[in-house]
C-alpha cells in the first residue's frame, strides 16, 4: 500500500521586516504538525518560504542602493537561519524569485488567459501601498482608510489585466458549504461565506508602477502582482514542472496554515485561480489567531516586537515552541509574555517533566547501578498507569489529526503529572529497602522507564531538542526520528537489562528578579500584618514554649480545587475544606505541583494565621511543605479533613 501523504504549508514570508514572534508561532505549528505527521508513518512535505516580489521591497532596495535581490538574498538568508535555530523541518523553502517558480506562475497565467478568466482593463481603485491591497469603499475602516493598517488609502488608475474572479463565486460557495472542514476555524469559514456573499470584484493581476516580479507573458511592461504570484508558490514547490510524480503524490495540499488575515486570499482568490487551471483544491484552509504581547498588537512603533532570536538565545528552542504550542488554541489570539513564558518553563519543563526524568534515572542509578530490569509483577497501581498511557496515546492521536495542538499538550503533561504521581503512590524508596519487595522496585522503575519513552515520543514535534536528549538518557538505542506512533501503542519498548545514559538536567528553572520581588513583597505584607504577634510568641534565645506554641491552630484540610494564580511564577490558589468550613489560601507552590496533582491531598494548615492577600488574593491561612532546600513537597496525611493536628 503507498503511503499515506501529507503536504502542510505556511504562508510565505514577506522580507520586508524581520521576522517577529508571530511568524515563528506560525511557522512551529506546522513544524509540530508535519514532525506529528512523519510519526504517524505519512510521507510528510511541509513547505516555507519567501514572497520576494512586490513595490515595497524594490522602494526599500533602491533606499539602500542595493538591488532587489541583493536586498532579499541577505533578510531571506536570515529567515532561514532563524528557521534552523527553531528546529523548523521543512523540506523545502520557496522563494518567489527563484526561476522555478517564474515559469509556473508565468504558465498559470497563460492557461487562465487561455481559458477567458484573464482580460486587460483599467483598474482605479483604492489601493493601500504599505499592504499592497486594493479596497472596495465598503471595506474601508470608519476612517477610510486601509481595514488591515488603516493608514490612508489613494486612488489610483492604470492598465492592468484581471483575473475573472466573479466567475467562480457560485462554484466556490457551493464547494464551501458541502466541505465543512475546507475553511477552519468556523468563525473564518462563516466570514468568508458572507464575503462571497457580498459579490466578487474581479481580481487585478499586474501592475506597471514597478518591475521587481514576474513579467506578464507577452507583455514585459507589467509585472505579475502580488497574490496571483505568491499563492503559486503552493503549487511550484510541490512539483507541477518540476517533478509531477511528486506533484501526483502532494497535490492538493492538505493544510495552508495561515494568519487569519490573509484567509480570505487563500480561501477565495487561490481556489479560483485553481478551478480556472482545472486543478483540484487544497483540502484546507486554517486561520491562526494573532500573537499579542502584553495584551496588545505587536508594531515597530509601539516598540513591542518581539524578536524569536533573541528569545531562543535567552530560553532555547524548545522552551519557546512549548510555550507558542500550549498556551495559545489554535484559532484564537493568543497573548505572549515574558511572564507567562517563564511560568511555564519552570512549572511545566523543569519542574513537571524535567522531575519526573530526575527522579527516574536518579532511582534506577541509585537502585539498580543504572540498569532497567524487566517487570516481573503488576499491582492495580502498575495496571492504571499502563491504562493512563494507553489512553495518552489514543487520544493525542486523535486530537493531532485534528490538529487540536494545545488540548493534546494538556493530556500529554496531566499523564506527566500522573507518572510523577506513581512515584509518590509506589514510593520506591520504601521498595528499595526491603529486598523480599526488589520484584516490585523494579516493576515501577521500568514502567517509569516506558512512561519516559512514550512521553519522550510524544513530546518530539513540539520539543525536537529535548526529545531525542531524553531518549539518549533512557538509554534508548537508535535515533528517536525513526521511531514510529505505533510504537508506543504497546507497553514495553524499554529492553530490560538496558543501561541509562548519562543524566543531565533538561530545563534549569528560570530564576526572576520580579518574581522573587514579588514573592517578597507578599512575605513583607505577611511580616507587617502581624510583627507583633510573631515577636509576642518568640522569647529571648529564640525558643517557644508549648504554650506560644499551642496558640497555633494546626489542622488536616483537604484540597477540594487548585488553580494556578495567573501571571506568577509560584502561586497556586487553593480551596480547602476543613470539613465543615472552607477556605481559600494562596501557597507558593505552583513551580512544584500541578493543578490536578493537589486535588484530593490532605495536608496541613495553618488555619489561624492572619489573613493576608497574596497578588489581590486573600489568603486565609498557610499549608505546611519541608524542604531539603532542593526539593520540596507538602506535609500530607491520611486523616480526615478537620483533624486538629498537635
Ligand atoms: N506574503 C504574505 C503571505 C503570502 S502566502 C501565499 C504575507 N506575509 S507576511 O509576512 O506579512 O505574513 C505572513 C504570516 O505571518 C501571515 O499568516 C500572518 O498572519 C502571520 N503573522 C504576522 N503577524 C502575526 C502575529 N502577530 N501573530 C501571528 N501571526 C502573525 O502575508
Amino acid at each position: 500500500m503507498p503511503n499515506k501523504s501529507f503536504y502542510i504549508t505556511t504562508p510565505i514570508y514577506y522580507p520586508s521586516a524581520k521576522l517577529h514572534i508571530g511568524h515563528a508561532y506560525c511557522t512551529t505549528i506546522a513544524d509540530a504538525m508535519a514532525r506529528f505527521k512523519r510519526m504517524a508513518g505519512y510521507d510528510v512535505f511541509f513547505l516555507t518560504g519567501s514572497d520576494e516580489h512586490g513595490q515595497k521591497i524594490q522602494q526599500a532596495a533602491e533606499k539602500e542602493g542595493v538591488t532587489p535581490i541583493e536586498y532579499v538574498d541577505k533578510i531571506v538568508a536570515g529567515f532561514q537561519a532563524l528557521w534552523k535555530r527553531l528546529h523548523i523541518s521543512n523540506d523545502d523553502f520557496l522563494r518567489t524569485s527563484e526561476p522555478r517558480h517564474h515559469r509556473v506562475v508565468q504558465e498559470f497565467f497563460r492557461r487562465a488567459k487561455a481559458k477567458g478568466d484573464v482580460y486587460k482593463g483599467e483598474y482605479t481603485g483604492l489601493y493601500c501601498t504599505p499592504c499592497e491591497s486594493y479596497w472596495t469603499e465598503l471595506q474601508l475602516d470608519e476612517n477610510g482608510c486601509c481595514p488591515d493598517c488603516h493608514r490612508p488609502v489613494e486612488k489610483v488608475s492604470e492598465e492592468a489585466y484581471f483575473f475573472k474572479l466573479s466567475n467562480y463565486a457560485d462554484r466556490l460557495l457551493k464547494h464551501i458549504e458541502e466541505n465543512p472542514d475546507f475553511i477552519r476555524p468556523t468563525s473564518r469559514r462563516n466570514e468568508m461565506i458572507s464575503f462571497i456573499k457580498q459579490g466578487l470584484d474581479d481580481l487585478c493581476i499586474s501592475r506597471t508602477s514597478f518591475d521587481w516580479g514576474i513579467p506578464v507573458p507577452d507583455d514585459e511592461k507589467h509585472v505579475i502582482y502580488v497574490w496571483f504570484d505568491a499563492l503559486t508558490n503552493y503549487v511550484t514547490a510541490a512539483g507541477f514542472f518540476d517533478d509531477p510524480e511528486k506533484f501526483k503524490k502532494f497535490w492538493p495540499a492538505d493544510v495552508h496554515l495561515v494568519g487569519k488575515e490573509i484567509v480570505r486570499f487563500h480561501s477565495i482568490i487561490w481556489p479560483a485561480i485553481l478551478m480556472s487551471l482545472d486543478l483540484p483544491l487544497p483540502k484546507q484552509i486554517y486561520g491562526h489567531g494573532w500573537l499579542i504581547v502584553d495584551g496588545d498588537k505587536m508594531s515597530k512603533s509601539k516598540g513591542n516586537v518581539v524578536d524569536p532570536n533573541l528569545l531562543i538565545d535567552e530560553f532555547g528552542a524548545d522552551a519557546i515552541r512549548y510555550f507558542l504550542l500550549r498556551e495559545i488554541a489554535l484559532g484564537q489570539d493568543g497573548n505572549f509574555s515574558r511572564d507567562a513564558l517563564i511560568g511555564r518553563i519552570n512549572a511545566d519543563l523543569a519542574n513537571d517533566l524535567g522531575n519526573l526524568l530526575h527522579r527516574t534515572l536518579n532511582m534506577i542509578g541509585k537502585f539498580q547501578d543504572g540498569v532497567i530490569e524487566a517487570a516481573t509483577t503488576k499491582s492495580a497501581t502498575d495496571e492504571a498507569l499502563i491504562a493512563d498511557a494507553a489512553e495518552l496515546v489514543a487520544a493525542y492521536e486523535a486530537g493531532m489529526e485534528n490538529m487540536e495542538i494545545s488540548p493534546v499538550m494538556k493530556k500529554l503533561w496531566a499523564f506527566i503529572g500522573r507518572a510523577n504521581k506513581y512515584i509518590d503512590e509506589t514510593a520506591p524508596w520504601a521498595l528499595a529497602k526491603d529486598p523480599a519487595k526488589k520484584p516490585e522496585l523494579s516493576t515501577v522503575m521500568y514502567n517509569l522507564a516506558e512512561s519516559l519513552r512514550v512521553i519522550s515520543l510524544l513530546i518530539s514535534p513540539f520539543m525536537p531538542e529535548t526529545a531525542p536528549k531524553i531518549w539518549a538518557q533512557l538509554g534508548m538505542k537508535g535515533d528517536i526520528w525513526a521511531v514510529r506512533l505505533d510504537d508506543v501503542k504497546t507497553w514495553g519498548g524499554v529492553s530490560a537489562g538496558q543501561h541509562i545514559g548519562q543524566a543531565e538536567p533538561i530545563f534549569p528553572r528560570i530564576e526572576v528578579e520580579k518574581e522573587e520581588k514579588g514573592a517578597s513583597g507578599a512575605k513583607q505584607e505577611k511580616q507587617k500584618a502581624a510583627p507583633k504577634q510573631e515577636k509576642k510568641a518568640e522569647t529571648a534565645d529564640g525558643v517557644v514554649t508549648i504554650d506560644e506554641f499551642k496558640k497555633i491552630e494546626l489542622r488536616v484540610a483537604e484540597v477540594t480545587a487548585a488553580e494556578r494564580v495567573p501571571k506568577t511564577d509560584k502561586l497556586m490558589k487553593l480551596t480547602l475544606t476543613l470539613g465543615d468550613e472552607t477556605r481559600e489560601v494562596v501557597s507558593g507552590i505552583a513551580d512544584v505541583y500541578t493543578a490536578e496533582e493537589l486535588v484530593g491531598k490532605h495536608v496541613v494548615l495553618v488555619a489561624n494565621l492572619k489573613p493576608a492577600k497574596l497578588r489581590g488574593i486573600m489568603s486565609h491561612g498557610m499549608v505546611l511543605a519541608a524542604s531539603d532546600g532542593e526539593k520540596l513537597r507538602l506535609i500530607e496525611t491520611e486523616l480526615p479533613a478537620g483533624s486538629v493536628v498537635r
